[in-house]
């Protein structure tokens, strides 16, 4: 990736709090610009990761494709990291508050991180010496009217000359580094020009594109774009979940990817969410429309279609499960299932909200003697959350696997719950490693060949169509 600016003009000293699964991707592609990009988070081991430049260690915390190579390429030239903010601070024009802002019980936002860095950046940015202005950026997903209450923690704590801004993250992990080096659009909040003009030159290379929408606007419109695009997005998967997805489970020969190709054959329709799918995982979509009815229900405003969104995102995550018990008669309980796929979608070690982990919670429930966990890259993460019997002594059950194959050794039941890209066509493996009548239930139709299985004698159960038992007696 060439450097775009010529660093004697354009380059800014720019301040990314936060190294998360945001934060990391934003600064390595600032970097990569040519900007002079300072790190911080306040988890000395993320940080000790980061700076050894090494794959494994950074991508133990963060793993995206090209992340590493990106982090490599500008460490020590344009990429510094740091656990001291206010050592990183002094010359720097702005910065990116990338904090997580996880949900509440309640669905309302957790600020309490969010609001800890801001108030120590506000102290910091308050007593610096130099008069130049500077502008602190939201690119956390936070509640409609929060650059207003960061403001307040500036003003609260005597800055002066600092600006706010809204710049919210579209990003898709598994691939947050091509999505930051050519997003779709750029959406910048802000009350005042020279805080509209940094954020220019941050993006330099944005600013009137052919392709990419540059739009300037209000801190709140800019907030609530970032609401209303994730549960736009998420309204398209619990549609076709909901709707299409169960046409072609509970009516015969109505073939779900023939469904999906007529329909989204007009241009009015998107075709993006028209997969079915063992549910919508992630740090994002469920934490997002929660956070969005809670906000509407505060000012009195119907959130019925965002609550049946969510309700039908949650129900898809187990009703496979329950399926296999209703139409196929299988009973879970001492059986030995193993899961493969941990990961909330492919191409990312983070099990945030995955599928999975309510699947596990389902299975233990309904007493299966042994899960026999596999993921591609999550089995640290996967460790991390289960390994704890202290928490739930069921977890004692889930064992942990090196390869699909080898998770598969004496499975009663296979649950595919992530769309890696190695479990399609894995219908040899399965007659290669697990017995029939095992039962073979498919969260993210990966496996095109099924027939070859029935035909062996195991049983198939896919989202988006009926159960199909085996037609050769095991
Ligand atoms: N993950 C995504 O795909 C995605 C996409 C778009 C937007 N977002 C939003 O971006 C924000 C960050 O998400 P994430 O997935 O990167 O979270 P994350 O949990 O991966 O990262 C957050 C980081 O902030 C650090 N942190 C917490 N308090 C701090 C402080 N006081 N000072 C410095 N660092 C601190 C944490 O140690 C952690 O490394 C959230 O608001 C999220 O909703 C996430």
């Amino acid at each position: 990736m060439g450097r775009i600016l010529n660093e004697r003009t354009s380059a800014l000293k720019i301040v990314v709090v936060g190294t998360g699964f945001v934060g990391l991707p934003h600064a390595a592609v600032l970097a990569e610009q040519g900007h002079e990009v300072w790190a911080c988070d306040i988890d000395p081991a993320r940080i000790t990761a980061y700076q050894s430049g090494d794959a494994a260690q950074i991508e133990r915390y963060v793993n995206e494709p090209g992340l590493a190579a990106s982090v490599a390429e500008s460490l020590g030239r344009h990429l510094f990291f740091s656990t001291d903010l206010a050592a990183a601070a002094p010359g720097a024009e702005v910065f990116f508050m990338c904090i997580n802002t996880p949900p509440n019980r309640d669905g309302s936002t957790d600020l309490s991180y969010y609001r800890s860095a801001a108030e120590t950046l506000a102290g910091i940015l308050a007593g610096r010496a130099d008069g130049r202005r500077v502008v602190v950026v939201n690119k956390s997903t936070v509640p409609i009217g929060t650059a207003r209450l960061l403001e307040q923690i500036l003003e609260g704590a005597g800055c002066r000359g600092v600006g706010v801004a809204s710049n919210p993250e579209f990003l898709a992990q598994g691939n947050a580094i091509d999505g930051s080096r050519r997003p779709d659009r750029v959406v910048v909040g802000a009350d005042r020009e020279p805080d509209f003009e940094l954020l220019r030159r941050v993006y330099p290379q944005f600013q009137h594109h052919v392709r990419i929408r540059y739009l300037e606007t209000t801190p709140e419109t800019a907030e609530s774009i970032k609401y209303v695009g994730n549960t736009l997005l998420l309204t398209y998967i619990s549609f076709w979940n909901g709707v299409g997805a169960r046409i072609s489970e509970a009516l015969p020969n109505v073939r779900m990817e023939d469904l999906k190709l007529g329909v989204t054959a007009d241009s009015r329709i998107s075709t993006w969410g028209s997969y079915v799918s063992n549910g919508a995982g992630g740090s994002c979509f469920g934490k997002d429309i929660q956070s969005l009815i809670y906000q509407l229900n505060m000012t009195g405003q119907s959130t019925d279609l965002l609550q049946a969104v969510f309700n039908i995102n949650e129900y898809q995550k187990t009703y496979l499960i329950d399926r296999a018990v209703h139409e196929a008669g299988f009973g879970f309980n001492q059986t030995t299932v193993a899961l493969l796929g941990l990961a909330f979608k492919k191409r990312t070690n983070d099990m945030r909200d995955s599928a999975a982990l309510k699947a596990v919670e389902s299975l233990l429930g309904r007493g299966v003697r042994a899960i026999r966990a596999y993921d591609p890259l999550a089995m640290d993460e996967a460790r991390q959350r289960w390994f704890n019997p202290d928490q739930n002594h069921l977890f004692e059950r889930i064992s942990y696997h090196d390869s699909a194959e080898e998770a598969m050794e004496g499975a009663d039941a296979i649950f595919i719950s992530t769309d890696w890209e190695e479990f399609r066509g894995l219908a040899p493996l399965i007659r290669a490693y697990a017995k029939p009548p095992c039962l073979v239930i498919d969260g993210r139709r990966m496996i095109a060949d099924y027939p070859e299985l029935t035909a062996a004698g195991y049983g198939y159960l896919p989202v988006g169509g009926p159960y199909l038992p085996p037609t050769q007696p095991a």
